[in-house]
């Protein structure tokens, strides 16, 4: 699977664009600077745009070939990130260390899913942001229309609004919503999708 991302960010364009994700973007502009993670964040367009308004970045991704293009693009915006090649049982920040956490199109399956975002969860603030952006579980059937939309071609892999804020319970939900959204995000989110969208505030 590390080999797939590998190979697909080996191109010289960027996969998902260079722009942030619009909901990601939409959430952050609304936010204080202060520390902010994420997870798999491939080629780094939502670290790099946190980083220009003064957020403090830190991100990984087990792929070697995301970390590359996200140094470049820092390096074209003149901003710094901190970014590890890892997965998340790889690192080693404290509990309650970040103030914004942002999963924009991370589909693992189960139960590697309720892991991962239990202890994510575990390194927010208490009133730190989680914001959450992915293809819900009507996603095939948009992929069959249009395939330029890409995403996970599993059923495994993709998110009910519901699953997830039942994951939040405690949580103050300021945006939560499975809507459709066009996407124009590199070669490869192009079109119609259902998304989950979810920016919630921890206890
Ligand atoms: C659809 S891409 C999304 C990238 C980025 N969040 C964005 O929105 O542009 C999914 C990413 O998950 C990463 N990934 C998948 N499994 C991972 C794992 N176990 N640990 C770290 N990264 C992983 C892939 O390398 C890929 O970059």
């Amino acid at each position: 699977m590390k080999e797939f991302w590998n190979e697909r960010y080996s191109q010289e364009a960027y996969a998902y664009g260079t722009e942030p994700n619009a909901f990601f973007k939409s959430r952050i502009d609304q936010l204080s600077p202060g520390k902010l993670l994420l997870p798999a964040e491939g080629e780094g367009r939502n670290a790099v745009y946190a980083a220009t308004k003064g957020f403090e970045v830190s991100a990984y991704d087990w792929s070697e070939a995301a970390c590359v293009k996200a140094a470049k693009l820092a390096e074209q915006h003149q901003v710094q990130i901190d970014y590890q090649v890892c997965s998340l049982e790889h690192l080693s920040f404290d509990p309650a260390h970040f103030d914004a956490i942002a999963m924009i199109y991370v589909h693992f399956l189960q139960p590697i899913r309720s892991q991962n975002l239990t202890r994510l969860l575990s390194l927010l603030k208490p009133g730190g942001s989680f914001i959450f952006e992915a293809f819900s579980d009507k996603h095939l059937d948009y992929q069959e229309r249009n395939p330029s939309i890409g995403g996970p071609k599993d059923p495994d892999f993709l998110y009910s609004l519901e699953s997830l804020v039942s994951a939040l319970d405690g949580y103050q939900l300021i945006y939560s919503a499975q809507e459709e959204t066009t996407l124009s995000e590199g070669a490869f989110h192009q079109g119609l999708a259902e998304v989950v969208r979810i920016h919630a505030l921890k206890p």
